[in-house]
């Protein structure tokens, strides 16, 4: 798929608000989070693609061997083709000098972080809802000293479960990344409890 071709939603949002880039879960579409963008940043922007891999008719990010078990290099392919994406976007609708807040849920998250992890020049600023480390085998060799990500986690959470999440956290700061870890009760899912921390994080790292 050619970047222009990639199914996705932008609103530019007020001049001077950040743009968030919205990656949905498993089974979801890019509408999924719009409800979310205004609470996490009133005003603002959002770019929201489609997760472009099918899983018996479910989008996703990147293909998996079964549940937690992913398709290590399909996720360092697909990671390339969002930044790409992401690149292009931005030149497209003129967004290049707007600070962006990916904000992803889920197989979103680990997308996210992927990209983070592996393109910290086009994805710096990550809000993960339910993610772990994707890259599992990997070693990771980029600077991430320019890279902040917030961590939102249940401590029970079968499809995220926290060693993994603990080792994300731990790689991303080792490379120079900044990382705040909110780890709750529960399991899978975005919690109502996490909206404020996350729209007050959003806030402190997109001021001019
Ligand atoms: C993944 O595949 O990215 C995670 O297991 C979460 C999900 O099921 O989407």
């Amino acid at each position: 798929m050619t970047t222009s071709a990639w199914p996705h939603l932008f609103d530019a949002g007020a001049a001077g608000t950040p743009v968030l880039l919205l990656l949905h879960g498993t089974g979801g579409t890019e509408h999924d989070l719009l409800p979310l963008a205004d609470r996490l940043a009133p005003g603002a922007g959002y770019l929201a693609p489609r997760g472009p891999v099918q899983e018996h008719g479910m989008n996703r990010w990147f293909r998996r061997f079964g549940e937690g078990v992913f398709d290590v290099d399909d996720v360092v392919r697909r990671a390339g083709e969002l930044a790409g994406f992401v690149d292009w976007a931005r030149e497209h609708y003129g967004i290049a000098d707007r600070p962006l807040v990916t904000v992803g849920f889920s197989n979103g998250a680990n997308i996210a972080l992927a990209t983070a992890l592996l393109h910290p020049g086009v994805v710096a600023n990550v809000v993960a809802f339910s993610g772990m480390y994707p890259l599992e085998g990997r070693t990771i060799e980029a600077d991430l000293s320019g890279t902040s990500i917030a961590l939102f986690n249940g401590r029970s959470d079968a499809m995220a479960p926290i060693d993994s999440v603990v080792r994300v956290g731990s790689i991303l700061e080792s490379r120079g990344a900044e990382v705040e870890r909110n780890v709750r009760e529960g399991g899978h899912g975005i919690h109502p409890t996490e909206m404020d921390r996350a729209a007050a994080w959003i806030v402190s790292h997109t001021a001019a």
